[in-house]
């Protein structure tokens, strides 16, 4: 099948299958959260009942599921505190290989585990691909406790910066909060154009209630993008990030 026919999971597909293609023997592997690193972890159950020998640290409950039910090998960052490689999706991506993640609401374990690898692969269709970061409201965890307060902080630190947009506590139902793995809430915080990324996670992560933000600066050493013309690889494979 071209690259053009193929649907936008076909397309998450092909960039997990590109990734998949650095991946050997005895590896150390984080595993990613959402529909595209889904992907990755149904590609690599596969191999594995062919006889690849890897040991995988999930970053969700949702993860280990996935991949318990493929027979993958599952460790801790407890267990293997030093991981080769994790493959994830992201929701925003730039040129710079700064990421917006989080849509899934796994960031924190996310962060965590791409920040024990050696290399992170981020696995997106093209759609993902952006000039500038904050089309795709930043999610930013947060502690149950004072979360109102929290979110006033972070709206106030946020204005500061030039950056106006409503912030949403994320709802799983009317009225029901959605609460991360560790137990957080989950701020939506519609900025648009983050112009200064950088300053913008500094300031998330001087305040106190926050656990973590979905900004990924200088994690990703390469991402491998899913578009029409086939996939294009953003970044090293083999080595450091940007
Ligand atoms: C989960 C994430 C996901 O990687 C991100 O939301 C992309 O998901 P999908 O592959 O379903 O588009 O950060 O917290």
């Amino acid at each position: 099948m071209s690259m053009s026919a193929l649907s936008a999971e076909g397309m998450k597909r092909a960039a997990a299958r590109a990734a998949l293609e650095s991946v050997t023997h005895g590896m150390r592997l984080g595993l990613g959260t959402g529909s595209t690193a889904a992907h990755f972890v149904d590609l690599l159950g596969a191999r594995v009942k062919d006889g690849l020998d890897v040991v995988c640290v999930p970053t969700s409950e949702r993860t280990r599921a996935q991949a318990e039910g493929l027979g993958i090998a599952l460790s801790t960052l407890d267990e293997t505190p030093q991981l080769d490689l994790t493959v994830d999706g992201a929701d925003e991506f730039d040129h710079a290989l700064r990421l917006i993640k989080g849509g899934g609401g796994a960031l924190l374990r996310e962060k965590i585990v791409a920040a024990a690898s050696t290399r992170m692969f981020v696995i997106a269709d093209a759609t993902k691909e952006v000039e500038t970061l904050g089309a795709f409201p930043l999610p930013v965890e947060i502690d149950r406790f004072g979360a109102r307060s929290t979110m006033l902080q972070i709206e106030r630190m946020a204005r500061g910066l030039g950056l106006i947009g409503p912030l949403m506590l994320r709802e799983v139902a009317p009225a029901e909060r959605f609460v991360t793995d560790g137990g957080h809430y989950i701020v939506d915080c519609a900025f648009g154009a983050i112009d200064d990324p950088e300053t913008l996670a500094q300031r998330l992560s001087a305040i106190p209630g926050v656990v973590d933000h979905g900004l990924f600066i200088g994690l990703a050493t390469a991402i491998f993008i899913a578009g029409a013309e086939g996939v294009r690889i953003l970044g090293n494979i083999s080595g450091d990030p940007l």
